[in-house]
Formats: C-alpha cells, sequence, structure tokens
C-alpha cells in the first residue's frame, strides 16, 4: 500500500473543483435505460454510448475521474483506440465499479446486501494494472415500515470496509457509496436521520477495518424526502440538511464528499449542491463534490437516442451538464444557466 500516492489521487480526485462521472452502469442497468428509450439493448450499442461519452469534447474540465464497469474498461473506439487511453488523454483519472450488485438479504424482508467480496483482491489487481487507480462500491439502504434494520446496515457497512482496505492495499482509493434510496414516502426529517446512522456505522466498519479516511471518498445521498412524500423541500433546507448530518458524521479527514444523483432530476441535483456550496464552503473540513450518473448522462442519452446523427448533440448536452455541475461545486451554478440553449 503506498498511502502518499492513494491521499494523492484521492486529492486530484476531488481537487480543482471538478467532479465525478460515474458510467458505470452494469449491463441490466443500462440495458433497462436503452429500453425506455427503444434503444437496442445490444454491447455494441453499450460500447458506442460509452464512445459518445468518453470522446465528448472539453469532458475533463469538469470531470476529474470517470468510472467504469467491467465491460466498458476492456472496450475500444470504433477506430480501435482503448477506452482507458482516451481517458488518460483527456486528463481523467481512471476508475471501475467493483461490486457485485445488490442482493435480498436473507431473514430481512425487503432490504438487500452488496456482495463481491469473493476473489476481489485479484480482480483489484487487474484493474490496477489496467490503469484503475480508484474504486466504487454501492450498498443501499431502504426506508420503509420497521426498516432499515440494524443488521441491514451493519451487514451493508462491514462489506464497504473490507472492500475500502482490499483497495487500499491493491493502490486504488475507495469511493465508498451508502445509498439510503429516495424511494417510499419518508420525510426529510427520516433520511436524514437514517442517513447519519448509516454513516456512522459505516465510519465505525473503516475504522475497524484500518481504512486511511485521508486516502478515501465518502459517496452518500443528499439528504432528501423520498419520492412520494407529499411535503418535498425547498432546495437550502435540503442543503442545510444534508451539511447538518454530514457534520455529524463524517470525519474531518475524509478530503471529499463526492454526491450521487439518486433519481434527482438534473437541475436540481445541482441547484442543491450549488446552495450547499455557498451556504457552507467556506467552513467545512471536505469538499462537496459529485459523482453522478443520471443527473449528467440522462439528458444527453435522451438527445441521442442510439442514432449516430445525433452524437455531437448529445456531446454537448452532456458536456452542458458537467459544466453545471462543475459550477455548483463553486457554488456559481444558476437556473439561468439552463435555459442557455446548448
Ligand atoms: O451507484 C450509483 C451511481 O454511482 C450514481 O448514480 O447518480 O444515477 O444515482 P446516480
Amino acid at each position: 500500500m503506498n498511502t502518499p500516492e492513494l491521499i494523492e489521487t484521492a486529492k486530484a480526485m476531488v481537487g480543482c473543483d471538478k467532479g465525478l462521472l460515474a458510467m458505470d452502469e452494469s449491463n441490466p442497468t443500462c440495458n433497462k435505460r436503452f429500453a425506455s428509450l427503444g434503444i437496442p439493448q445490444t454491447a455494441e450499442a453499450r460500447r458506442a454510448w460509452r464512445e459518445l461519452i468518453v470522446t465528448t469534447p472539453g469532458l475533463g474540465e469538469s470531470i476529474s475521474g470517470a468510472i467504469l464497469y467491467d465491460e466498458t474498461i476492456r472496450q475500444q473506439k470504433k477506430d480501435g483506440t482503448p477506452f482507458v487511453k482516451v481517458i488518460s488523454d483527456a486528463g481523467i483519472i481512471l476508475g471501475i465499479k467493483v461490486d457485485m450488485g445488490a442482493k435480498d438479504m436473507a431473514g430481512h424482508p425487503g432490504e438487500r446486501v452488496t456482495e463481491g467480496l469473493d476473489g476481489l483482491r485479484d480482480r483489484l489487481k487487474e484493474y490496477f494494472q489496467m490503469g484503475a487507480r480508484f474504486a466504487k462500491w454501492r450498498a443501499v439502504i431502504t426506508v420503509g415500515d420497521g426498516i432499515p434494520s440494524r443488521g441491514c446496515i451493519e451487514a451493508n457497512a462491514h462489506a464497504l470496509a473490507r472492500y475500502a482496505a482490499l483497495c487500499q492495499e491493491a493502490g486504488l482509493v475507495p469511493i465508498v457509496e451508502p445509498e439510503v434510496l429516495m424511494d417510499g414516502d419518508h420525510t426529510l426529517e427520516r433520511c436524514g436521520e437514517v442517513t447519519e446512522e448509516v454513516l456512522r456505522m459505516v465510519f465505525s466498519q473503516l475504522y475497524a477495518q484500518r481504512v486511511t479516511l485521508e486516502g478515501m471518498i465518502l459517496k452518500p445521498n443528499m439528504v432528501l424526502p423520498g419520492m412520494s412524500c407529499p411535503v418535498q423541500a425547498a432546495v437550502d433546507q435540503v442543503a442545510d440538511a444534508t451539511v447538518a448530518c454530514l457534520l455529524r458524521a463524517v470525519p474531518a479527514a475524509v478530503p471529499g464528499v463526492a454526491f450521487l444523483s439518486g433519481g434527482q432530476a438534473p437541475e436540481l441535483a445541482s441547484a442543491r449542491l450549488n446552495a450547499m456550496n455557498v451556504r457552507f464552503k467556506s467552513g467545512l473540513p471536505w469538499a462537496l463534490a459529485f459523482s453522478f450518473a443520471r443527473a449528467i448522462e440522462q439528458p444527453a442519452l435522451e438527445t441521442w437516442q442510439g442514432k449516430e446523427a445525433n452524437v455531437l448533440l448529445a456531446q454537448q448536452v452532456l458536456n452542458h451538464r458537467a459544466r453545471c455541475d462543475r459550477a455548483a461545486r463553486r457554488g456559481e451554478y444558476n437556473a439561468a444557466m439552463d435555459i442557455e440553449v446548448v
């Protein structure tokens, strides 16, 4: 384990006011998004979509790191150039999703635990050799009647910590992603309570597994009311609740917090991140950044629709969202940016 290098990588991932692009949908998830737009669910369509993303001009101005999926890290552009080379030529750090997905948890109806620890040490070694310098593991926590249970929170936190320790051993910065889902009708306050409990457990497990906090990135949800909660929150309320929760539970040694978007509308995700940085940036120990998938990709995917003729326009749409999120990191995003025609 090369601790100084891990720390440098983690700093670079959240430095320069840039953020991360999570282009790491598993094949089933990517296919589901394609199906909803009538795009063929084939390896070639997935390759073409990822080629569109990695060749977007100027992407490296807003994106410091890109998280790939196992299929994608092995793919090439149509002209044979490996994606890995295209990404590093753009000055973007290469990352890789390494969990094997969230599976139903035995004895815990309605809850899931993320799998993927078996054989992980060897997989990480291979990814490092391929050029990856960071990794991602996502745990999902569902809020509902009587859940999440202590057992589910503990099992997911333990797996995240063991994954993080293995990553650091292999020279990869772990992105630790415990996602409290937006599904449901729970309130903002309930999301805050659950998120705080989950984060406290995650950091206790990270400590027990001897993970170097300076060499990791936390990827949490924002504190939000459930999607079907009748009372939705104002942008500033979300910013306040999220930062209050993080201040209670996230040690100052962590260099960066890079939020997932979790199904928020892209403009809202930008506005909420912006509000946090406007209101709190100067007093926080960690950077507040983004690691969005849908909130950056979805508008571009809808523009592309699987058609070669739409590639350039889709790239402009993708770049626009990434720029909005970079502006949000600086506290310089405003809704007018989204009215500008790209
Ligand atoms: O694991 C989930 C992704 O890394 C973030 O995706 O921004 O669409 O929630 P999202």
